[in-house]
């Protein structure tokens, strides 16, 4: 997905990765893979270091986010390429919560985007749709919200047990995603944008959306905005994706949204998304979870992790490799090449050696140039 800031970095570009859970650990080697591969045309070399953390060395340890972790990343790694979390022994999700979001907050990852793009039309489930229907992008706000874990429960487990969880929205975190969306479109051409919140019934957080898209619009008139209730959008996405160029919304409608707007576009299997903070460490993972339910069986999915490699590699400045990744990735879709959830019979190793194997064969990147 072009239009990712870049991070402007030294001589080698240095990547922490983070497989995780389930078919995070079995989607990201084939990443890995085919970064090793694209790279090989690049002038900058790209280091990877692994990390094992998640559920595993949560359940030995009791470690989750180990101390140190955050500077370590924020000042010796220039992204960070994530698995998934999320495992049946830890029902709590904790691992989870610490990493994955601790991370999102601590390294202040604001942007979170999720580009909703058919790549081939017969994978959407919306009859008579284009590629030219389906490409939008969605920016979920991803330092706030329902997310932040400000709450608690009382007289825990009777009938008069309570649980709260507070929305917290800020003017700042508000206001930074907003004008972040709208640039975004005045940079790539976007033409229209579309704000969506629940205002009519969360008078108090979203009354504050309101506000602040209301002042950053006027800034800009060459952007063609407007607002919908977030279950309008939902319908609208699905009756005509075509209206919708850029959506900004807040953490945990965007969350929704965005399997929403995977499953237009083929399903979670290809979604890439890319958590990020302009100009600093950022972090890259497939939008898809640990997927327990078919982890170990070699199966999974590896475009979706692939593809938000892509975005890294844009946002690092590898623009033609992150070009060269994608093309590879719809050869794969032409050809068929791909895992039972697309409707193939190939395996996850299967497809990332295909892909691995594609890049270097057609010296992509080289070609591009
Ligand atoms: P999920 O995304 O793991 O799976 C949803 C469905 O999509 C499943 O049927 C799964 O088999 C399928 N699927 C997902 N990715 C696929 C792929 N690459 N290839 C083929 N099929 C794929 O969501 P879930 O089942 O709700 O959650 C499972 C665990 O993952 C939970 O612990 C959840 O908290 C966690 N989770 C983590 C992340 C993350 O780390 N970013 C994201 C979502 C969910
Ligand atoms: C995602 C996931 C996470 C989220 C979970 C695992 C906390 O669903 O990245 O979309 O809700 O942000
Ligand atoms: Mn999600």
């Amino acid at each position: 997905m072009p239009g990712i800031p870049m991070r402007s970095g030294g001589q080698k570009a240095r990547i922490a990765v983070i497989p995780g859970d389930g078919i995070g650990a079995e989607v990201t080697p084939q990443a890995v893979k085919v970064l090793q591969a694209v790279s090989r045309s690049a002038d900058r070399e790209l280091e990877f270091v692994e990390f094992d953390w998640g559920a595993e060395k949560y359940l030995r340890e009791g470690v989750t986010l180990p101390s140190g972790a955050v500077e370590l990343l924020r000042d010796e790694f220039d992204a960070i390429l994530f698995g998934a979390l999320g495992d049946p022994r830890v029902p709590s999700n904790q691992h989870a919560a610490d990493i994955l979001l601790g991370l999102r907050f601590k390294l202040d990852l604001y942007v979170n985007a999720r580009p909703v793009e058919l790549l081939h039309e017969r994978l959407t489930p919306l009859r008579g749709r284009t590629e030219k229907d389906i490409r939008l992008i969605v920016f979920r706000e991803n330092t706030e919200g329902l997310y932040v874990g400000v709450g608690g429960v009382f007289k825990q487990d009777t009938p008069d047990e309570v649980a709260v969880q507070e929305d917290i929205n800020s003017r700042k975190g508000v206001e930074r995603i907003i004008r972040y969306a709208f640039e975004y479109a005045r940079q790539n051409r976007r033409q229209r944008l579309c704000m969506s919140d629940k205002s009519n019934a969360m008078t108090f957080a979203h009354g504050l959306w309101q506000r602040v898209f209301k002042e950053v619009r006027q800034e800009y008139a060459d952007i063609e905005s407007r607002h919908l209730f977030i279950d309008t959008l939902a319908m609208e996405m699905v009756r005509d994706p075509r209206q919708f160029d850029v959506i900004v919304t807040c953490n945990l409608f965007g969350d929704i949204l965005s399997d929403l707007g995977a499953q237009l576009a083929g399903g979670l299997g290809l979604a890439p998304s890319g958590n990020i903070h302009p100009g600093r460490t950022s972090l890259f993972e497939p939008v898809h979870g640990s997927a327990p339910n078919i982890a170990g069986q070699g199966i999974a999915n590896p475009l979706g992790a692939v593809l938000s490699s892509a975005m890294m590699l844009e946002f690092l400045g590898f623009r033609l490799q992150a070009a060269a990744m994608r093309v590879a990735v719809q050869a794969a879709l032409r050809e068929n090449y791909v895992t039972a959830d697309l409707g193939g019979d190939k395996t996850t190793t299967g497809v990332g050696d295909w892909l691995a194997n594609f890049v270097e064969k057609n010296n992509l990147a080289k070609q591009l140039k």
